[in-house]
């Protein structure tokens, strides 16, 4: 693995992002990738009901369209999250759509839920269902769909047999008014309609766990609505968060220009902030996977220790490459031990206090 990466940065890194990641993608779909060994149990985690052999994830945006679940998860992933997956098959916007600013080991991307639609991701998902592994599915709108609510309502009833656990993506800045549905009224309704669809699938099918992904760029007062909305609710988790459209700290600054969401190790920082300020609120009632700019094994136990009982990368595998999961789990190991730790979940929320007492990250 460490030489497949070795080989292959170069060459992708001098190809256009997009194309570099179907490149990506056809490479895991088509060349045998070796199982990673079984990961030792002391850093399985139990979050939602579910058994996670290890709490690296990868984010979605990586697999949108469920081509290549099984290699992530034969590469050592604890789970993979696929989508954002629309009712119906959407091109996105126009390319070039995904930017790379290397200096800062960051992305911007403005894709837009480019997606194959639910019928194609339900065929391959329908497919791999018996081979195991957690594959959570994140849920999202079309673009010019007339009750947005209705879509996600529609996705839950059509995954519920396939998805390991749901996200209900409302944070994506790259469809206009998506984040909206963050509003307190707004997302009330919509938590009460994708609850209520869930309950009716699992008449048919296991409940399945119902999180939230939440932007990065909440105001503190807006923050308080949501979890409070979320807990009301009784949802089963939370994901912070996805992309900013936040500018702060960077260095490539024409390439800083460009309209989307930002990733990678600038969004550290905020997110991990985030993501404390909503274990606080949370007090326990759910658990959280954390996400943004994790590109280390120290960054992951960063953000554990921040609140996130499970993590979840993307950018930091377009500059490390896939062997990142091994090295982040043996750090995570090497953690542990030193901090005679016998399980993560030992660690989650441990500096909250201390995160959320520094300056706000600028
Ligand atoms: C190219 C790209 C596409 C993405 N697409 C999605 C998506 O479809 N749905 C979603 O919830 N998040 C999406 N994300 C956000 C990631 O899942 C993640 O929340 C964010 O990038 C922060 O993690 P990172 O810094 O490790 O990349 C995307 C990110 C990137 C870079």
């Amino acid at each position: 693995m460490g030489l497949i990466d070795r080989l292959s940065r170069p060459l992708l890194r001098a190809l256009d992002p997009e194309d570099a990641h179907a490149l990506t993608l056809k490479a895991l779909r088509l060349m045998p990738v070796a199982r990673a060994p079984a990961d030792p149990p002391e850093i399985a985690v139990r979050a939602f009901g579910l058994n996670f052999p290890n709490p690296v994830g990868v984010a979605p945006g990586f697999d949108k369209n469920a081509v290549v679940p099984d290699a992530l998860l034969r590469l050592g992933f604890g789970f993979v999250e696929v989508g954002t997956v629309t009712p119906r098959p959407q091109v996105g916007n126009a390319r070039p759509r995904v930017f790379r600013l290397e200096a800062d080991r960051a992305v911007i991307n403005r894709l837009g839920f480019n997606n194959d639609g639910a019928p194609a991701v339900l065929a391959r998902l329908s497919a791999r269902v018996r081979s195991g592994g957690i594959v959570g599915v994140n849920i999202g709108a079309n673009k010019d769909s007339a009750d947005r609510a209705d879509d996600y309502v529609r996705l839950i009833d059509t995954f519920a047999a396939v998805a390991s656990y749901f996200t209900v993506n409302v944070s994506s800045p790259n469809t206009p008014g998506l984040r909206d549905l963050q509003q307190a009224g707004a997302l009330d309704d919509l938590l009460a309609r994708v609850i209520d669809a869930r309950e009716r699938a699992a008449i048919g099918h296991a409940r399945k766990p119902l999180l939230l992904k939440i932007a990065p760029d909440l105001s503190l007062g807006d923050l308080d609505d949501v979890v409070g909305i979320a807990r009301r609710h009784a949802i089963d988790g939370m994901v912070v968060g996805n992309t900013t459209i936040g500018r702060n700290n960077l260095r490539e600054t024409e390439k800083a220009k460009e309209a989307g969401g930002l990733s990678g190790r600038p969004l550290f920082p905020l997110s991990t902030r985030m993501l404390a300020e909503t274990f606080v609120r949370a007090e326990g009632a759910f658990p959280l996977i954390g996400a943004g700019g994790i590109d280390s094994g120290a960054a992951a136990f960063a953000k554990i220790k921040a609140g996130a009982s499970l993590v979840q990368l993307y950018t930091g595998l377009i500059f490390r490459g896939v062997s990142l999961v091994s090295a982040i789990k043996q750090d995570l190991i090497d953690f542990m031990r030193i901090g005679r730790l016998d399980s993560l979940a030992a660690a989650v929320g441990r500096d909250v206090a201390d995160v959320t007492a520094e300056p706000w990250p600028a």
